[in-house]
């Protein structure tokens, strides 16, 4: 299969007013000479957004404003995503996080992660592998899912196995396709300076963030090169193919004394 060749191709990223996805709009654009749609909810980002890539790059660009924590809204993205162009490929990238203890977590706070990283997420991979398979056409489709995938984060525990839900979804799901020039991708990052890190309860962790353009770099060639499954960083690799070694239960339980420090909890 030969890889992707972004120049003047239509590609879908969501969660593209911040962080990973914002970046990697900038660099799909500047860098690969594609024309996006960006998808999140803050439309004045967005909008800002849009701006500079026109100016700077000279790509074409469209906004859909959206929340893809409904069903609704993800099915509105992929219609409008896939009607009007011809859709290249897609970044589902959009994601949040709760950070703390998992008894506290609200109803509230549950509902919209399951639905935001889990229901949403599949709900538009499952449309767009259709909408690729249908038309046989070239094409890739990546997932941001997380290292948690393999290492689940104890105080990001429901985090931890929407990302592990969605890395194994998307895994079995790529051996199903049957159009040969299609391919699925997961990307799955450590931690990473954005949003996502910026809260204070993040303390001490902050110092093992990779700066986002590194991931954004690397989250681009991973769906070019048509990666099953990525981590990004050389550091995060290694470290990975280490804690192979190691038994679980050590692992969690150092990961967790390191959190629940960040957390300012009793350790
Ligand atoms: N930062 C890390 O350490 C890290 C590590 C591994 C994996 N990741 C993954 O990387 C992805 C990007 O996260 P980030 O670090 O770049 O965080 P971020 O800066 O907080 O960005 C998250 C993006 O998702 C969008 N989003 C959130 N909820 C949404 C909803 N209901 N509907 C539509 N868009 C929504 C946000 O846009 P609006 O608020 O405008 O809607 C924003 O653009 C996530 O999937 C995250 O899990 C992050």
């Amino acid at each position: 299969m030969r890889s992707l060749n972004f120049k003047n191709k239509w590609v879908l990223v969501t969660g593209a007013s911040s962080g990973l996805g914002q970046e990697m709009a900038l660099q799909l654009a500047s860098k690969e000479g594609a024309n996006l749609i960006i998808t999140a909810r803050r439309a004045d980002r967005l909008e800002q957004l849009r701006a500079e890539l026109v100016k700077n790059a000279g790509v074409q660009v469209k906004i859909i404003v959206a929340d893809i924590s409904t069903n609704a809204d993800v099915d509105r993205i992929i219609k409008e995503s896939t009607e009007g162009q011809e859709l290249y490929a897609a970044i589902l990238n959009a994601g949040i996080t709760y950070f703390g203890e998992h008894k506290k977590i609200t109803d509230a706070d549950f509902d919209r992660l399951i639905q935001t990283n889990v229901t949403g997420v599949v709900r538009m991979a499952t449309q767009l592998v259709k909408y690729f398979e249908e038309n046989g056409r070239e094409g890739g489709v990546m997932t941001v899912t997380s290292m948690a995938t393999l290492y689940p984060v104890p105080y990001q525990a429901l985090y931890s196995g929407s990302k592990a839900f969605i890395t194994n979804f998307m895994l079995a799901l790529s051996q199903e396709l049957t159009n040969k020039d299609l391919s699925l991708t997961v990307f799955a990052p450590s931690g990473i300076e954005t949003e996502m890190t910026q809260d204070e309860k993040f303390g001490g962790l902050k110092k093992w963030l990779m700066p986002v353009s590194q991931a954004a770099l690397e989250g681009i060639q991973s769906l070019k090169f048509r990666k099953l499954f990525y981590i990004p960083g050389a550091l995060n690799r290694n470290g990975s193919r280490f804690m192979k070694l190691l038994p679980r239960r050590f692992i969690l339980s150092t990961m967790a004394k390191t959190y629940r420090k960040s957390l300012g909890l009793p350790h």
